[in-house]
């Protein structure tokens, strides 16, 4: 299994450019089904998660063609309603086919994606909604057997202002006769460009960004060409690479807007941030200092998908931090790798207290979910000595060129087997 391997000490420098967000290119891939026709992608990172979509539509009857860090799909020849089940084991975001499947072919068979490394991560809000909405959904063996007449347009409020359940909705409603409103819909910046690439092809969305979303449903399509806006996580581990090495890197091709809270956060411990449109430095100071409280939330509020990263950061800070994970279950499983570092951390629940060390040591560590990875990976780049992450298939999930991009900055990091 391949793993990185760290020599800490080295302070990052110089500059580098973000690509597409993983989670943004998913729910857009997973969009081309529903109109019948092409759809060009650019800007797509090449990640194992973008993979599995593509191999999901080839097994749909679509075209795919990648070129570079473009895909071409033509979902005009699609000839199957059944979405594998092993891609689905591996990628629970596939989900999301529910309602572009139901959209474009009115029939969907699923598996139960389940849980994974940070949670049970159940699918009753996309359900309920979906029910809400006309599909009649029979959950047997497994299994999800979805089929609709025709969705009509509901008013639809969220308990949770779910990422995916808004997004399932979304793909339900842009064929769906009559008006949806979703109510309480999540705001994350890649609900804004699932937007604007369904009324590129034809649809009629509006209000993505604010938690009330409505969609008139529409039966004509077009081919269309679409840009995916640069991934925002990957650019926050990215500051964080800089910020925990004292370093000093500009980051380009960013959207400075989806990253205020992360900006406004490490701001907290000292770093050092100048940011203008598309472009932002981060320079690391000399000691960091610890944050009385972090919070994760949903959009705008600070990112679950930063906060391992964070906790890594926190660990080498100057008095104690207190951080509370209040959108995932289960997202503390680096805590006890970077203790293996040397870190002082403790878990009570969803809170984390962390105690700033004088400094980390490397060890051997395991990647145990995506930006748990990622964090250990940071928390490598300040230890002294060597560190060996293992797993880090889950880092290559979201990441792409990881340790190239590290090295280019001048971290001491390799990628054996
Ligand atoms: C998306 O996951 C992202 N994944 C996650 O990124 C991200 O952490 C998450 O949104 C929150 O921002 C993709 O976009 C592919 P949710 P999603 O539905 O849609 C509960 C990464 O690292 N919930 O907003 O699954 C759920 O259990 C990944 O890139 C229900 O209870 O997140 C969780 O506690 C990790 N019932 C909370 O809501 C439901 O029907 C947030 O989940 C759906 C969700």
């Amino acid at each position: 299994m391949e793993k990185y391997i760290i020599n800490g000490g080295n302070k990052l420098s110089g500059e580098t450019s973000v690509l597409g967000a993983k989670n943004s290119v998913l729910p857009i891939l997973a969009a081309t089904v529903i109109g019948n026709n092409r759809s060009t992608i650019l800007n797509i990172p090449n990640l194992r998660d973008v993979e599995i979509m593509e191999h999901i539509l080839l097994s749909l009857g679509c075209i795919v063609e990648r070129i570079g860090n473009t895909i071409m799909v033509d979902s005009r020849p699609l000839n199957s309603i059944v979405i594998p089940e092993d891609l689905v084991r591996e990628m629970r975001s596939s989900i999301i086919l529910m309602g572009a499947m139901l959209s474009r072919v009115k029939e969907v068979v699923i598996t139960y994606p389940g849980g994974c490394e940070i949670g049970p991560r159940p699918i009753d809000l996309h359900l309920k909604a979906l029910r809400h909405m006309g599909a009649e959904i029979e959950e047997s063996y497994g299994q999800l057997y979805c089929k609709t007449n025709g969705l009509k347009g509901a008013d639809i409020q969220l308990d949770y202002p779910s990422v995916g359940a808004t997004e399932n909705i979304i793909l339900a409603a842009v064929t769906a006769s009559g008006i949806t409103v979703i109510r309480n819909a999540a705001r994350e910046p890649e609900i804004i460009d699932l937007q604007n690439y369904l009324n590129k092809l034809g649809a009629r969305v509006s209000g993505a960004g604010t938690s009330v979303i409505t969609i008139e449903g529409v039966k004509e399509f077009k081919d269309v060409t679409h840009t995916i806006i640069p991934d925002r996580i990957v650019a926050g581990t990215l500051m964080v690479a800089s910020a925990i090495t004292g370093g000093d890197i500009i980051l380009k091709n960013v959207i400075v807007d989806h990253l205020l809270s992360i900006i406004a956060k490490l701001r907290e411990t000292g770093t050092l941030i100048y940011a203008n449109e598309n472009t932002i430095k981060v320079s690391g100071p000399k000691k960091l200092n610890s944050i009385e409280m972090l919070q994760t939330l949903p959009y705008p509020g600070f990112p679950t998908d930063m906060q391992a990263q964070l906790m890594a950061l926190l660990s080498v800070a100057n008095g104690t931090s207190i951080i509370c994970e209040t959108v995932f279950e289960n997202r503390y499983k680096h805590a006890e790798e970077l203790t293996r570092m040397g870190a002082n951390i403790k878990i009570f629940g969803r809170v984390a207290v962390v105690k700033g060390v004088k400094e980390l040591t490397g060890a051997k560590v395991t990647a145990k979910d995506l930006r748990g990875g990622a964090a250990l990976t940071l928390a490598g780049l300040v230890s002294r000595g060597t560190t060996e992450v293992s797993q880090i298939f889950h880092i290559e999930r979201g990441y792409e060129n990881f340790h190239t991009i590290l090295q280019n900055l001048g971290a001491n990091i390799v990628k054996t087997n």
